[in-house]
């Protein structure tokens, strides 16, 4: 009920009152009654009124208190989100000042009074002012920074409320793995096309020597053919060599395992290559128990050891070659040692990367690739096994591959 209404009743019974005293009879009696209902009516309104009052009160106070928990739920979830994402990620006000942040941004960039610490070691001074330079901008904005040797992509985007900048949001993304990767994918391409240029140039330089009207030496045409034949056939193992690697790389090693005679499996790797051991004047030993059988891909074994053996004959004169096995829980080990020209230790991290040579392989008329070792080592990695290599220069070389038993 209204103050109108509220008026309206005041004056009406007023008006019958003054009625009761003006007539004082039976019809004073009427309008008696008339005005105790008409008091009664207006007493009933208004409490009615303040009963519906109320109700509302308590009903929005039920409604604030549910849109409170919302409200908290909300920003714990937020929080969660925000505290879970795996790199520093923060919320800047349009002054600069920390609204939200995770503590991985934290540790990186704020000190715990939520202020820029622009002196912090682990936060250079670049991306202090890239921070200071961004959060005022309307555009985002992409930087990458080097941290300790961690590649960093920082991004500023900018936040807006009803159509008014109000702050920035920042995240540091750790792209070291990327770029490493293109990095990677870079250096083979370019080490690739090394490889192939070499023998490909040789190859030209001598058709078009052969292609001269003048040329008739025919003792010269037999070397340059029999020159053209090496190098395209170097060309054509670094083309497989490649093909392997590239199928190991997108991890696409399938294995066909099956029980396998070591002794008879190194007999088999042995035999194609005797002949090159004796023009080098090598002696060869073999030292391995025939009753050990070992789960393997055959043909990825075969190749493990032929480039191991390939690799001790190489680089190996008038010395000896051994190829070993004993056996130790969980593995089976397998030596391949030479007594050749060894391998200086700070080349030894290097011999298992792709067209890695050492500069004495390098000078030799070896023409290997220095993709061999990479091959030998995915394959056995393949197998669960183990690789590592030990030697001293002029004294020879060991390569331990340690397979599953
Ligand atoms: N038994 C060894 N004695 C001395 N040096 C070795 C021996 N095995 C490998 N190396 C060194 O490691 C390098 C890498 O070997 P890897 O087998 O990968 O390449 P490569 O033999 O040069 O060429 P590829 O095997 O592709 O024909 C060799 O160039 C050589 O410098
Ligand atoms: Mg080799």
């Amino acid at each position: 009920m209204n103050r109108k209404q509220i008026l309206f009743y005041a004056l009406f019974n007023a008006a019958l009152l003054s009625c009761i005293f003006i007539f004082k009879d039976e019809l004073a009696i009427v309008l008696f009654v008339g005005v105790v209902s008409n008091v009664f009516i207006v007493y009933r309104l208004e409490l009615v009124h303040q009963l519906e009052n109320q109700k509302r009160v308590s009903q929005a106070k039920q409604l604030n208190l549910q849109q409170e928990k919302n409200i908290q739920l909300k920003s714990r979830q937020i929080e969660t989100i925000v505290s879970n994402l795996p790199f520093p990620i923060a919320l800047m006000d349009t002054h600069g000042n920390i609204v939200l942040s995770n503590i991985l941004f934290d540790q990186f960039v704020i000190d715990h009074n939520q202020s820029l610490s622009y002196d912090s070691k682990a936060f250079q001074q670049d991306i202090g002012s890239f921070i200071k330079h961004a959060y005022i901008k309307d555009e985002a904005q992409t930087k990458t920074f080097n941290i300790n040797g961690i590649d960093f992509q920082a991004l500023s985007i900018p936040v807006f409320d009803g159509g008014r900048s109000s702050g920035c949001l920042f995240m540091f993304l750790d792209i070291t793995k990327i770029l490493e990767g293109e990095r990677v994918q870079k250096r083979f391409i370019a080490d690739a096309s090394h490889e192939l240029r070499t023998p490909l140039s040789v190859i030209t330089g001598m058709i078009r020597i052969l292609n001269r009207p003048d040329f008739k030496d025919t003792e010269t045409l037999k070397e340059f053919v029999d020159q053209i034949d090496k190098e395209s056939l170097r060309m054509d193992n670094i083309i497989t060599d490649l093909m392997v690697l590239s199928k190991l790389s997108s991890n696409r090693v399938i294995l066909n395992p099956e029980l396998v005679n070591l002794k008879q499996l190194i007999l088999d790797v042995y035999t194609p290559l005797k002949r090159s051991i004796l023009e080098k004047n090598n002696t060869f030993t073999l030292e391995i128990d025939e009753k050990i059988h070992l789960n393997l891909d055959r043909v990825k074994a075969h190749q493990i050891f032929t480039n191991l053996l390939t690799n001790a004959i190489k680089f190996t004169q008038d010395g000896t070659i051994t190829i070993s096995s004993e056996i130790s829980a969980p593995f089976c080990i397998i030596k391949v040692i030479d007594t050749g020209i060894g391998i200086k230790e700070e080349d030894q991290k290097y011999i298992f990367e792709r067209f890695y040579r050492t500069d004495q392989s390098r000078s030799r008329a070896s023409g290997g690739s220095g993709l061999g070792l990479a091959i030998v080592k995915s394959f056995v990695i393949a197998h669960k096994g183990e690789i590592e290599v030990s030697s001293t220069v002029e004294k020879g070389s060991c390569f331990t591959v340690k397979l599953p038993l």
